[in-house]
């Protein structure tokens, strides 16, 4: 059995896609914790589904390294298999990174290398993009760099707003996390 650390930022949507998942007996993950930068919103699912949340907020230390080094220990305390970074909208350093790669993954909203960075959907409607879509990658010391484990593209509609763009990806990431979770599980089982 897999078990996972998911670090949020936000609402949580595709955290929630992960508990409800993890919820089925059969399915070969377990979410452990889920952590975050602030007090996010989406730590509220975790609750609901009786997984220990934890909140490390950068405004309390001095440094970037200093912060992350508490949030390390914060998530080893699990002692997990896998981190998911989904939505956390913050750069890692190097200690954090170095600490957990290649079992540190992150859900993205584009078809990377294209639009890396925090507004990705933003960035590839103003550039007048026909399609994005999502892609789940390993985090590396980069921004949105590291190899890819799954991607999906996606048409981008006429006159469509961002935040209609945004949930249409997001549909996509819920079901792509899901999957590639199961199939890291599904990997290091056969090991
Ligand atoms: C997702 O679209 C995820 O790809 C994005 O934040 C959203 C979180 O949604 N992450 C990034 O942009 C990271 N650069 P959620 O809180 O509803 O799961």
């Amino acid at each position: 059995m897999l078990s996972v650390v998911v670090l949020i930022s936000g609402s949580g949507s595709n955290l929630r896609a992960l508990l409800e998942a993890a919820d089925n007996p059969l399915f070969p993950a377990r979410i452990v914790a889920v952590g975050s930068d602030v007090p996010a919103e989406g730590l509220a699912h975790a609750d609901q589904f009786g997984v220990p949340t934890f909140v490390v907020n950068p405004k309390a230390f001095d440094t970037r390294e200093a912060w992350a080094e508490v949030l390390l220990s914060n998530v080893q305390h699990f002692e997990p298999d896998l981190v998911v970074l989904a939505g956390f909208m913050r750069i890692l350093p190097a200690n954090f990174v170095n600490a957990l790669t290649p079992n540190l993954i992150n859900m993205h909203p584009s078809l990377l290398p294209e639009f890396p960075g925090a507004h990705a959907v933003r960035d590839a409607l103003a550039a007048g993009a026909t399609k994005t879509g999502a892609t789940i990658h390993v985090v590396d010391e980069g921004v949105d760099t590291g190899p890819q484990l799954a991607q999906r593209e996606l048409e981008i509609l006429p006159g469509e707003t961002e935040a209609e763009l945004h949930e249409r990806i997001k549909q996509i990431e819920r079901e792509l996390i899901v999957q590639t979770v199961r199939a890291i599980a599904d990997l290091k089982s056969n090991n």
